[in-house]
Order: structure tokens, then sequence, then C-alpha cells
């Protein structure tokens, strides 16, 4: 899957299954984008344990911070994201200040589904305005979904107003070309059905513009020989002990790693007429910003930027 595309991006929204590597991926792209001379922002919603901090070596806050050259990190936490929005509907701090006061507007946010997601994908789009590419890290699919599909819920709720106008807006920044999903797989049965669930509702409700990009992460390429397979069934038919019976569960647990990364590659090429990014395990022991920096490593291949260019990541 050539990922070059990917350069001419404003807005990655990564997501996957849970401990996919969302996070991991997010960074990496951002640093990418980065290095290929575009303004870049790397964003996080409201995570309850900050997750980009460890990363990029410094405290993400609301204000985007400098993480490197062209690169900035923001974090859109609760309630500054909302401050942020009212701000920009009704304009002025002082009146801003009483709707927040006012037990009524609470309410309405804690009540109105989806209020929150409305907010967020609002100051998200506002940081497209701003920078070349904004990547975000987004929580797991399921959530993820739920940020995109608000605004079409929204225009139901909305029938006249500013409200709507947002909304609208918000739409057109999700129906850009250059809108896309990334996201984030492993080689498990599980989490390729629910990455095929996921593109299967983008699809059916079309609300990004750009195509999906899908990565199979922690994948081992595979590496046996047809000759090592046939020896491998052989001895397994050899009845062996001690030893040489744990260089063979060796030999095995290869054989199945190889075949869940095909069979997971294969699902997932069906669907997207081409096969995913394969992104093989980070050598053991690495802490999280030399895991990054592998990930960045083997993207940057699949988008013509070479390992020098990301010397400062
Ligand atoms: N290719 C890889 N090789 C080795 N370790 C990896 C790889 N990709 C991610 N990891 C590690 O897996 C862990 C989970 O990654 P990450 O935090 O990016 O996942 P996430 O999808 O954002 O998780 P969450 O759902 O909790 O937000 C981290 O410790 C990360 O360093
Ligand atoms: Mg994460």
């Amino acid at each position: 899957m050539d990922l070059t595309p990917l350069l001419d991006d404003r807005l990655v929204l990564v997501t996957g299954k849970g401990g996919t590597g969302k996070t991991t991926f997010a960074a990496a792209l951002a640093a990418l984008q980065a290095a290929r001379g575009r303004r870049t922002l790397l964003c996080e919603v409201d995570s309850q344990r900050p997750a980009l901090d460890p990363l990029v070596g410094r405290e993400v806050t609301f204000a985007p911070v400098r993480v490197a050259d062209r690169l900035e990190a923001a974090n859109l936490v609760w309630p500054e994201t909302l401050v942020a929005w009212l701000k920009r509907m009704v304009g002025m701090e002082r009146i801003v200040r009483a709707i927040l006061g006012n037990d009524m507007v609470q309410r309405f946010l804690d009540f109105v589904p989806g209020s929150q997601e409305l907010v967020t994908l609002s100051a998200i789009a506002e940081h497209v305005e701003r920078y070349d590419c904004v990547v975000v890290d987004l929580p797991a699919s399921g959530h993820a979904f739920s940020l995109l599909d608000i605004t079409r819920s929204a225009l139901g709720l909305f029938r006249a107003g500013p409200v709507r106008e947002r909304v609208l807006q918000l739409r057109t920044v999700l129906e850009d070309p250059r809108t896309r999903m990334f996201l984030v797989a492993l080689p498990e049965e599980m989490v390729v059905n629910e990455t095929l669930e996921t593109l299967a509702r983008l699809r059916e409700h079309a609300l990004l513009g750009g195509s999906p990009v899908v990565v199979l992460n922690r994948a081992i390429p595979p590496s046996l020989t047809d000759d090592e397979r046939t020896l491998l069934e052989r001895l397994s038919a050899a009845g062996l002990v001690g030893d040489a019976e744990e260089f063979l569960e060796a030999g095995r647990w290869e054989r199945a790693s190889e075949e869940a990364v095909a069979e997971a590659a294969f699902r997932l090429g069906q669907v997207l007429g081409v096969p995913p990014v394969l992104v093989p395990p980070a050598p053991a022991a690495g802490r999280e910003r030399d895991v990054m920096r592998h990930v960045a490593v083997q993207l940057g291949r699949h988008m013509g930027v070479p390992r020098q260019e990301l010397a400062w990541i």
C-alpha cells in the first residue's frame, strides 16, 4: 500500500482497537509530516492519562506546545475545548463565563448526546485551518466513529442557526479528499474483525473524503522457506524430547505467527483492494520513544522519507 498520499493530507484521524498502537502511530506520522517540511500538529483528545507526554518528552497542554521544528502538540482537554467553542459561537468572553456558570447549560452539555463530540470536532477543525497537517490520536474505533458521525445527527437536531452553520463547515472538512482515517490493526482475529467493521461503517456513511489506510502492526514479515516448513512437519512427527522439542516449539510458534499475519493481511486486503502495510514489532526492551522511532522509520519507507530525515525524533 502506497502511503505517499498521506503527505498531502490536511487531517489524519488515527484510530483502531484499544492497545493496537494508535498513539505510537499518530506520533510517528506527525514526525514524518514535519520532517517533510509541513507545519504539523499532533493532537490527542481529552485522554484521562495523557499519552503524548512521554512520546514528545514534555507536558502537552490545550494550547499547542512546540515539540520540534515545524511540530507542535496539543491535548484537547475539557473544559478548555468547550470554552473555545463558546468563544467562537458567542464571541464575548464575559458572556462565555456567564454561560459556563449557568446550570442549565451544564446540564444541556451533560445530557444532549453528542454535544461533547461536536465541540471536540469543532476544535480539531479549527486547528486544521492553522496547520498544514493535523494528526489526531483518536479514542478506540467505536468512540472515534461517534465523534465523526455526530455531524449527521446534529443536522437533524439543529434545523437552523449558528450551530447548524458550524456543523455544515465541519462536514466540509471531513468530506475533503485530504481528510483520512488511519486504522491500526494487529494480526489477531478479533482486531481484524473490528477493523473490518469500522471500514464497513466508514463506507456506508461516506463520512470522510480520503480513502482509509490500514496498517498491520506487530506483523512479522514471512521468513520461513518451503524447505523449513517441510522440515518442521517432519520433525513434528518425529516425537522429539528435551532441548530439541523446545527448538521445535519455537519453529512452530514462528509458523503460527506468520500464518496469523498472512490471514489478517489477506482478509484486510480483500476489503481494501490492496494489502495493508506491515509494520514489524520493535526490538524487545525498547522504550515508548524507541518504538515510535522504529514505527516512523518503517512508515517512512512507504512514504519516501528516509531515516536520516527523522534524525531528531
Ligand atoms: N510495532 C511495535 N512494536 C513493539 N511495541 C509496540 C509497537 N507498536 C506499539 N507498541 C507498544 O504497544 C503499547 C501500546 O501502544 P499505544 O499506546 O500506541 O497503543 P494505543 O492503541 O494508543 O493504546 P490505547 O488504546 O491504550 O490508547 C506501547 O507500549 C507501545 O510502545
Ligand atoms: Mg493511545
